[in-house]
């Protein structure tokens, strides 16, 4: 099944029977993985109370349009912006109709019209209002602006009639939501991803490190997990979880992380170097503690090798990207690495400004091939890693 990590999902419910079941499929939303904001229109709160969700969303559930206090904390464009996906279960006959309609007369309907996530609508009523051609009509309106419809199910209904309206389970709901979101640009392919840093030990107790969390390099393997790669991280030390789907093999050094990748890129479609390696480690490491009698050490320092050169020289090697961490003249430094090391595709990352580079959730970079560029704007780091992803695979498929 599907995942929704990382996801944020804004489930709108409106005023139907089946709103009772909005509490479970909020329960699997979340255990799918999915960060869960609900709005509730009118109607739903007869059917089930506002509390009952915000309990289990553990977000206050929105309701009026015109509420300061609600606008004041996420009022109705920061909830349609926040939204990877905006889910209304269930949908009800007049919802389907205001919707098809383009109204905007209460929050849902606002915030339908004003987000830019895609739109998935869990259809439930009774089996004849589902059969009505106005709700058939409906039904078409919306599918043909691009709006993802689950359901309705067909079986005994709350009233005692059978047919077709009653809405899906929940468990179908969030495998859809999620199926949403697997591209499969890259399916069938091998990726390899490093991340994070690597440290130089200099004695048993110290070392050379830097500040990479590894954020952005295992963003970068779930996103192509995502797209359907098999996908292998080659991680220096970090704290973050192993993403789904994904392998991990656990380095400390430079030159461990060569030969781990080393290890894996005669079978590898697509290699992604995003690891802060350092680029230099002491020349000899001791093999006990420096003991502090002198007022100075000197520490020599030698080149590590240079992992993604390497894989890019490989003959009938993989689609080779860097990343190049710059603080100053970042594109032309980037360009110049890209044509040094041989890589396909560099990512261009200005780490001088701390909100978008290490250890930051959000980032900003400019993605420059041969021949081409892309600027992505400001987001999350995994939103990010599913741009590079999707140009990484655009290239692929204009390189044939
Ligand atoms: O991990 P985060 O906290 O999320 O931060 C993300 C990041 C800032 C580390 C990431 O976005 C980034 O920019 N990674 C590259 C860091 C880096 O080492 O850049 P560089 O310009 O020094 O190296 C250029 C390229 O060569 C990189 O792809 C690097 O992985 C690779 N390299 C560098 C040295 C070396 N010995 N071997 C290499 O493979």
């Amino acid at each position: 099944m599907g995942h929704l990590f990382n996801r944020n999902v804004l489930l709108g419910v409106s005023g139907g029977i089946a709103a009772y079941k909005s509490a479970e499929l909020v329960r699997q939303l979340q255990e799918s993985g999915a960060s869960v904001r609900v709005i509730m229109t009118r109607g739903a709160q007869e059917f089930i109370t506002p509390l009952t969700l915000q309990a289990l969303s553990g977000n206050p559930v929105h309701a009026e349009l015109l509420d300061e206090e609600a606008e004041r904390g996420m009022g109705h464009i920061e909830l349609a912006r926040w939204a990877d996906l905006m889910l209304i279960a269930p949908a009800t006959a007049d919802l389907l109709a205001r919707l098809a309609a383009g109204r905007a007369d209460d929050l849902l309907t606002t915030v339908a019209l004003a987000t830019a996530a895609p739109l998935m609508l869990a259809p439930a009523m009774n089996q004849q209002m589902w059969r009505d051609p106005a709700t058939s009509d409906n039904v078409h309106t919306l599918g043909s602006r691009g709006i993802h419809l689950v359901g309705p199910a067909s079986g005994e209904q709350a009233c005692g009639d059978v047919g077709p309206g009653r809405m899906e389970e929940p468990a179908v709901i969030v495998a859809a939501a999620a199926g949403l979101f697997e591209s499969g640009l890259l399916a069938g392919k091998r990726v390899v991803v490093t991340a994070g840093p690597t440290r130089e030990a200099i004695d048993p107790v110290r070392y050379i490190s830097n500040h990479s969390s590894g954020k952005m390099g295992y963003a970068l393997a779930r996103a192509a997990a995502e797209a359907g790669a098999l996908t292998t991280l080659v991680s220096g030390p970090v704290t973050l979880p192993t993403p789904e789907h994904v392998s991990r093999i656990d380095v400390e050094s430079a030159r461990e992380m060569l030969a781990s990748c080393q290890a894996l890129i005669g079978d590898c479609d697509i290699f992604i170097a995003c690891a802060a390696v350092a680029d230099y480690r002491p020349a000899e490491t001791q093999a006990d503690k420096i003991k502090k009698t002198q007022e100075q050490v000197t520490l020599q320092l030698i080149r590590n090798p240079d992992i993604v050169s390497a894989v890019a020289a490989t003959a009938n090697g993989p689609f080779t990207a860097g990343f190049a961490a710059e603080t100053n003249d970042v594109l032309s430094y980037a360009r110049d690495k890209m044509q040094r090391k041989g890589l396909d595709m560099i990512i261009a990352n200005d780490v001088s400004d701390s909100t978008i580079g290490f250890n930051s959730d959000d980032n900003e970079v400019t993605v420059l091939w041969p021949g081409g560029k892309r600027a992505l704007s400001r987001a999350g780091k995994d939103a990010i890693a599913r741009r590079i992803v999707a140009l990484i695979a655009e290239r692929l498929a204009s390189d044939g």
